[in-house]
């Protein structure tokens, strides 16, 4: 076992880093407060190879490794998380799923844009009525020959309204149950499309989330990816990979927010000595070190199983179970390192413990992953 980074891993990180805490870090705050999509940013990473990182140079992307996607959304996440799920959910869910089951028409005009950072990618599964429970699909794309008319709403869409290519999951067949749902290829500006209000979330402010109505919107035949009835499965394996990006977020939102409790520790004086020296202190920063670490290993676990070619659904709910709860901990626990200062919005960790609640709800909550282990462990496939 090697636990060193090659040279490129290390180039990529460091490029992440450096966009990250120079750049970033300026108008994160306001950002978060305005709820203000960062336009800008995601241009820039667009540049720098970020937002089409995982995708084959054959299409225009990146074609970097998944250890390196881990790297770069924890650089990325320890400063704003909600740039860091933008590029996830563009990477693991839009470019993956096409790059994987797409045909090679659909990977020229859909996937180049995306892999290039034109375009952003949204992944619309999640309903009113069936987040966690995905099978129960009510949006429906009813055959009509040569396409599909699409009727329903989607909801809590991260980039619902800046993304322009939507992949749609949807019921064709009511009767064959989670094997008559497809996913479709849409354009965003098809006519019958309707984008909902921006959310006004707790946390991850200024990633866009929205819902989305579609009255009777055509998408051509030719716009599914995969073949009739596999859109339930496509949904599932792409979650696998989408989990491992979710998890090293949550990983880079606890590992950003305990650096800055250990440099706040080290500063602050009660006492007669910086709180560091105060055991009460010292013993959450080790739990929290430890932690992070251990989530850090279970997302690169994940990442390299994938890039393996091995299987890698339950390392990745692992992944994603542990970093996020460790998330939630950890940015609870440098709010209470800060005491009062914690509580106000210029020392970032309060915003790191409102970005992290969303770790443990989207992509599966921390019980839906715990759903994937337990059947696994089950059926003895851990
Ligand atoms: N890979 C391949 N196939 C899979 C699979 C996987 N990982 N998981 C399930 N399947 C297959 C099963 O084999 C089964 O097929 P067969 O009948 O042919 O055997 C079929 O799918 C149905 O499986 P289950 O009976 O296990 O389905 P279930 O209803 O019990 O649900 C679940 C399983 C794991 C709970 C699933 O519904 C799930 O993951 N739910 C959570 C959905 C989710 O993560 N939503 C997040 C929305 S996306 C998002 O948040 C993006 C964003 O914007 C940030």
């Amino acid at each position: 076992m090697n636990f060193e980074f090659t040279e490129e891993q290390q180039m990529i990180r460091q490029a992440a880093r450096d966009y990250a805490q120079r750049e970033l870090i300026k108008d994160v705050i306001e950002r978060d407060e305005k709820a203000i999509f960062p336009t800008e940013h995601i241009k820039k990473l667009s540049e720098l190879g970020f937002m089409g990182m995982l995708v084959n140079s054959k299409y225009e992307g990146g074609g970097m490794d998944t250890i390196s996607y881990v790297l770069a959304m924890e650089e990325i996440s320890k400063v704003d998380s909600s740039v860091g799920v933008i590029i996830s959910v563009n990477n693991s869910l839009v470019c993956f799923g096409i790059e994987k089951y797409g045909t090679e028409e659909q990977k020229e005009k859909w996937l180049k844009p995306l892999a290039r950072g034109e375009k952003i990618g949204a992944f619309l599964l999640s309903e009113p009525g069936a987040g966690s429970d995905a099978t129960s699909q009510k949006t429906t794309a009813i055959d009509m020959g040569d396409h599909y008319l699409v009727n329903g709403v989607k909801n809590w869409i991260t980039s619902g309204n800046s993304a322009s290519t939507y992949i749609v999951i949807a019921q064709t067949d009511k009767e064959k149950g989670h094997k008559g749902i497809n996913a479709l290829l849409v354009d965003k500006n098809s006519p019958g499309i309707t984008v909902g209000i921006h959310e006004n979330k707790m946390g991850m402010r200024s990633s866009d989330t929205h819902s989305v109505q579609f009255t009777d919107v055509k998408v051509p035949k030719e716009n599914r990816l995969g073949d009739d009835g596999f859109g339930f499965k496509f949904a599932m394996k792409t979650l696998e990979g989408g989990r491992i990006g979710i998890a090293s977020q949550a990983l880079g939102i606890a590992s950003g927010a305990y650096e800055l409790a250990v440099k706040y520790a080290k500063e602050r004086k009660a006492f007669g000595t910086e709180i560091i020296n105060h055991q009460a202190i010292a013993f959450k920063l080790a739990d929290m070190a430890t932690e992070i670490e251990a989530a850090r290993f279970l997302c690169l676990k994940a990442a390299w199983l994938k890039d393996q070619n091995l299987p890698y659904g339950n390392a990745s709910a692992m992944a994603k179970l542990y970093a996020a709860e460790t998330a939630m901990k950890v940015t609870t626990e440098a709010v209470q390192i800060h005491g009062g200062y914690g509580y106000v919005k210029e020392y970032h960790v309060e915003r790191m413990m409102r970005d992290a609640k969303l770790t443990q709800i989207y992509e599966g909550t921390s019980e839906i992953q715990k759903i994937v282990i337990s059947r696994a462990i089950a059926t003895d496939s851990l």
